[in-house]
């Protein structure tokens, strides 16, 4: 049976990934980095470090200025976020909460983000899950599957009893290689690995969802 749902959140329930761009590019365009929105599409659902890697690409800084880029790029992050509301939940968002919830289903929220909590709270949705896994929870970021896997333990189920519901392409990975279903959101050249592929959460209900899992899952 599938017993829980496992949400990311950053491109999920709500658009923090623009925050997190926008960010990036007041970073990148401090140190004269070329970048854009386009290229920013590579760093979807990758950890800061990763991002950060990406983005200086063969250019060389010391692991202080590393750190030091890090931090205010998070600086920047974390001051656009503080004027999050419930109006910044995605489409359909709440409602798929609201019906999981009802149905017993088991909801977690699993996110690489240092500042997943900041986000949640000021989405107005915490309580309306059972665990928050994020960027403190584990040591290695997605595509490794640990995060989820943290999740579903703190949900009490086993993997293949979860359901991750993913943006990103490291995310679709770590939920496979965790042995758990997963629904992506957004163009199949991105999430096409994951077991159903949908536009976004908008007008989406467990109620259809279910019967589109093979019968040994339901
Ligand atoms: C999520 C986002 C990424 C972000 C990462 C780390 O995975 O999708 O864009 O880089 O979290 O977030 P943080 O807030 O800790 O820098
Ligand atoms: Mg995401």
């Amino acid at each position: 049976d599938i017993r829980g749902f496992i949400f990311d959140l950053d491109g999920v329930l709500t658009d923090t990934a623009e925050y997190h761009y926008q960010a990036w590019q007041k970073l990148a365009d401090e140190e004269g980095i070329p970048f854009n929105r386009q290229a920013n599409e590579a760093l979807r659902g990758v950890s800061r470090r990763a991002s950060l890697m990406l983005i200086i690409g063969d250019r060389t800084y010391s692991e202080a200025q590393i750190e030091e880029m890090m931090e205010r790029k998070n600086r920047y992050y974390v001051e656009l976020i503080q004027h999050i509301t419930s109006q910044d939940l995605l489409p359909g968002a709440i409602a798929l909460l609201n019906e999981l919830r009802q149905a017993g289903i088991k909801i977690a929220i699993g996110s690489g983000s240092k500042n997943a909590k900041t986000v949640i709270e000021r989405l107005g949705i915490a309580d309306k899950v059972d665990a928050i896994v994020d960027g403190y929870s584990v040591q290695k970021p997605k595509p490794a599957p640990d995060l989820f896997l943290y999740a579903a333990h703190q949900l009490g189920l086993q993997p293949q009893q979860c359901v991750v519901v993913e943006d990103a392409k490291a995310g679709v990975e770590a939920a496979k290689a965790g042995g758990m279903w997963a629904i992506g959101l957004g163009p199949v050249e991105r999430v096409g690995a994951a077991d159903i592929v949908l536009p976004s959460l908008a007008g989406v209900t467990w109620a259809e969802l279910r019967t589109k899992f093979p019968q040994t899952a339901k």
